[in-house]
C-alpha cells in the first residue's frame, strides 16, 4: 500500500512497486507468524535479507515508504515532546475485589439488575503492564495513545510501531469456531500461501472472514516478559545506568521514550483485551470481540475463558493463583467480565469504571514498612551482602521480616537509610526486595549505611574488585567460607585428596573437626572415627589421601587456596612466571598484569590475597604442617613435571 503521494508517483516504478509491496506484505506475514504466532516460517537471516531490501527500495523511493511498512518498526527520529490527544471513549479502570464475596456481591448485583441468573462472564489475567489504545484507520495503524488520565492520554504511535506484536496493518484471518467454554488456544494458523490467506489450524467450524472495519480502536497492556526485565537491568547495572523497579516501569519507561529507537530496543510485547469505537463491525459478545481481534492479528492472552459461570471464574482464580509464578509476564489479579454486550450496555458504567467488570485481584505483594537495621552477611564465596531487617510485615500471606538490599551500589542509588519506610515487593519464593524509599515519610531520624571495612564473621579486612560492585572477604579461613573452600582445596586440581568428598567436609565442618583447609593436616584417627559412616579402613584412607598430597606443584597450591577470578589457567600462568610462593607474595599487582592472559582483575585479586595477612599465617601453618610447594619447571633439578 502505498502512501498519501502515491498518487502522483504511481505507476512511475511498476517493478520496483511490485517488489515492495510484495516485501512488505511478506515481512508483514513473517513478523506475525513470529512474534504472535510463535511459529515462524524462514529463518531469521532470510528475514534480514527481505528487510534490508525494502529498506534500500524504501530509502531511494520515498513514497514507498507508508507508515504500515515493516520498516517503520525500527523507529523514527526523536520527537521533541509527546503531543496528547483525547479518547473518543474514555478509558476506564475498575473496581477491585479481594475476597470471592466480593465477587459474589458484585455478581448478585448483576442478576438483580438485569433479573435474570443465565449469566456468563469471560475471565482474563490482569496483566501487570500499561494500557494503551491503537487506533486503525481503514485497516492501517493511524495513532497509539497511552491511557493517560483515562480522558486524555500521550501520543506514542512511532513508538507503538515498534512493537511486534501490533499489528501495523489488520490482517483478515479465518477463524476456529468459538462455541462454548473454551481456551483462546490453538486458534487460527496462518498457511504459507500468502496474501491474507490463511487457514485454520485444527478447527471444526470456520467463521465468516470479516471486512477490516473503517475504524477500530482497540485497547491492551504493554508489557516486559520477567526475563527480559531482568536482562534488561543487568544490561543498565552495568552501564551504571538506574535500575527499573519492576518489569511495568520498565515497560511504562520504554514505551514513554522521545526517541523511539530506544523503544525498537526493548522487548515490549502487548496483550490485547477490549475496543474503544468501532465503525464497521458488529459482536454480540465479548469473547466474540477477542476471536474478532485474533483474527484481525492481534495477540490474544491464552489463558482466557470464555462463557463461564460464576462459580466456574471463582475456581478459575485460584488456579491462576497456583500458576501465577510460572508465568513469563506478571499479572497481579484476574479481570472478570460480563459476556455479553447487550447486558453490558444495559448496566452502563459509573464515573471511573464499568458496572459489568471487576478485577479480583490476588493479595499483596507490595507493602510499605521500616528498616529497623542493616546488617551484613558473608555468604559462601565471601561476597558481602547488605541485608534490611524490616519491621515484620505481611506480605501476601507471608510475613516478611528481611530483604536484600545486594550490594553498597544499590543502596547508594536507591539512597537507602536505617528507619527509612520503603516499599517492599515479594513474588513467589523470591527473595523479599525493596522497590524504593518513600521519602515524604523520611522524619530525619534516618541513618546512612556504609559497608564495613573488616567481614563481619572473621574481622578480616575486606576487599572490594576493581570494577565490581561486590565486597568481598578474602580471608581464606574465614568460617563463612569455610566448606566452600575446603572442597576447593582438596578438589583434584587442588591438593587431589582422594575419599574426601563433599558430604565428608559439609559433616567435619559441621561436627568442628576443621575449620580452615590448614586444619585437615591436623586431622586424628579418633576425632575421624566419631564421625557418622566412618570405619577403620575409611580413616586409613583419609589419612593416608591428607599425607600423601603434601609435596604439591607451585600451579595446583595456587589454584587450591581458592583465590577469586583464578582458576587453573591463571594458576599455571603465574606458577610460570616465578621462581616460588615467596615471589609470588611478594609480587606487584604490574608483575602478574605483565603475564599474558592474566587481567587486571586478577592481578588485582592475587595481590589482595598475599596481602592478607591471614592468609600469610595460614600459609605459614599450612608449611609448618610439612606441605612442601615445587615448582618443576623453575628449580635447577626438575622433579617430576605435573
Ligand atoms: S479491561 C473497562 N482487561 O487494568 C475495562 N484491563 O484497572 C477496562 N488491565 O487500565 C480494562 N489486564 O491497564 C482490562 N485483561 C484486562 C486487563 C486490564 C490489565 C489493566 C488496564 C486497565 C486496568 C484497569
Amino acid at each position: 500500500m502505498a502512501n498519501d503521494n502515491s498518487a502522483e508517483h504511481a505507476g512511475e516504478n511498476k517493478e520496483v512497486e511490485k517488489e515492495a509491496e510484495y516485501l512488505q506484505r511478506e515481512l508483514t506475514r513473517h513478523s506475525y507468524r513470529y512474534h504472535v504466532l510463535d511459529d515462524p516460517e524462514i529463518s531469521d537471516g532470510e528475514y534480514d535479507r527481505m528487510m534490508a531490501r525494502l529498506l534500500i527500495i524504501e530509502e531511494k523511493y520515498p513514497y514507498l515508504s507508508t507508515p504500515d511498512s515493516p520498516t517503520k518498526r525500527v523507529g523514527g527520529p526523536p520527537l521533541e515532546s509527546f503531543a496528547s490527544a483525547r479518547h473518543s471513549i474514555p478509558m476506564l479502570s475498575l473496581d477491585n475485589a479481594f475476597s470471592d464475596s466480593d465477587i459474589l456481591y458484585f455478581h448478585n448485583r448483576i442478576v438483580k439488575s438485569l433479573n435474570t441468573d443465565e449469566i456468563f462472564y469471560t475471565v482474563e489475567p490482569k496483566l501487570d503492564g500499561l494500557a494503551i489504545e491503537l487506533r486503525y484507520e481503514q485497516g492501517i495503524l493511524a495513532l497509539a495513545t497511552t491511557r493517560g488520565d483515562g480522558t486524555t492520554g500521550e501520543v506514542i504511535t512511532e513508538n507503538a510501531r515498534t512493537i511486534s506484536t501490533i499489528p501495523l496493518r489488520l490482517l483478515n484471518l479465518k477463524q476456529c469456531g468459538t462455541t462454548g467454554a473454551q481456551s483462546m488456544t490453538g486458534i487460527c494458523k496462518p498457511d504459507s500461501a500468502g496474501e491474507n490467506n490463511y487457514v485454520k489450524g485444527n478447527c471444526s467450524e470456520e467463521a465468516e472472514i470479516p471486512e477490516i472495519p473503517e475504524l477500530l480502536e482497540v485497547r491492551g497492556e504493554v508489557i516486559i516478559n520477567r526475563m527480559d526485565f531482568e536482562n534488561l537491568n543487568r544490561a543498565r547495572l552495568q552501564k551504571g545506568l538506574a535500575l527499573f523497579a519492576n518489569p511495568r516501569n520498565a515497560a511504562a519507561g520504554s514505551l514513554r521514550q522521545l526517541d523511539s529507537k530506544v523503544t525498537a530496543s526493548r522487548p515490549l510485547e502487548i496483550f490485547v483485551y477490549g475496543v474503544g469505537k468501532v465503525e464497521g463491525l458488529e459482536f454480540k459478545t465479548h469473547s466474540e470481540l477477542l476471536h474478532i481481534l485474533k483474527r484481525l492479528g492481534f495477540r490474544i492472552n491464552p489463558l482466557i475463558e470464555e462463557k463461564i459461570s460464576i462459580k466456574e471464574a471463582l475456581s478459575s482464580f485460584r488456579k491462576l493463583e497456583k500458576i501465577r509464578d510460572t508465568l513469563p509476564y506478571e499479572i497481579d489479579g484476574m479481570v472478570i467480565k460480563l459476556d455479553s454486550i447487550e447486558y453490558q450496555e444495559i448496566l452502563g458504567v459509573k464515573r471511573r469504571s464499568p458496572r459489568w467488570a471487576i478485577a479480583y485481584k490476588f493479595p499483596a505483594v507490595e507493602e510499605t514498612t521500616k528498616i529497623n537495621d542493616i546488617i551484613v552477611q558473608v555468604g559462601r564465596t565471601g561476597t558481602l551482602t547488605p541485608v534490611a531487617l524490616l519491621e515484620p510485615v505481611n506480605i501476601g500471606g507471608a510475613i516478611v521480616s528481611r530483604a536484600t538490599l545486594h550490594n553498597e551500589d544499590e543502596i547508594k542509588r536507591k539512597d537507602i537509610r536505617i528507619n527509612d519506610t520503603v516499599l517492599v515487593i515479594r513474588s513467589g519464593d523470591v527473595i523479599p526486595k525493596i522497590v524504593k524509599v518513600i521519602k515524604s515519610k523520611r522524619t530525619g531520624d534516618e541513618k546512612k549505611f556504609s559497608m564495613p571495612d573488616r567481614c563481619p564473621v572473621c574481622k578480616s579486612y575486606v576487599k572490594r574488585i576493581k570494577g565490581e560492585a561486590a565486597v568481598k572477604c578474602i580471608n581464606a579461613s574465614c568460617p563463612a567460607q569455610a566448606k566452600q573452600r575446603i572442597k576447593h582445596f582438596v578438589s583434584k586440581a587442588g591438593f587431589d585428596m582422594d575419599g574426601l568428598g563433599a558430604k565428608f567436609v559439609d559433616q567435619a565442618v559441621e561436627k568442628g573437626l576443621i575449620y580452615s583447609f590448614a586444619d585437615l593436616f591436623t586431622l586424628e584417627k579418633e576425632n575421624l572415627l566419631s564421625m557418622e559412616r566412618m570405619g577403620e579402613k575409611s580413616v586409613e584412607n583419609i589419612l593416608y589421601a591428607v599425607q600423601s598430597s603434601k609435596t604439591i606443584s607451585l600451579k595446583r597450591f595456587l589454584f587450591a587456596l581458592g583465590i577469586h577470578h583464578t582458576g587453573e589457567n591463571a594458576a599455571a600462568l603465574i606458577a610460570d612466571k616465578f621462581v616460588d610462593l615467596n615471589a609470588v607474595i611478594q609480587a606487584e599487582p604490574e608483575d602478574f598484569e605483565s603475564i599474558e592472559g592474566i587481567g587486571p582483575k586478577t592481578a588485582a585479586s592475587v595481590h589482595d590475597f598475599f596481602s592478607n595477612s591471614d592468609n600469610i599465617t595460614l600459609i605459614d601453618r599450612l608449611i609448618n604442617y610439612g606441605v612442601v610447594i615445587e615448582n618443576p619447571g623453575k628449580m635447577e633439578n626438575p622433579g617430576t613435571p605435573d
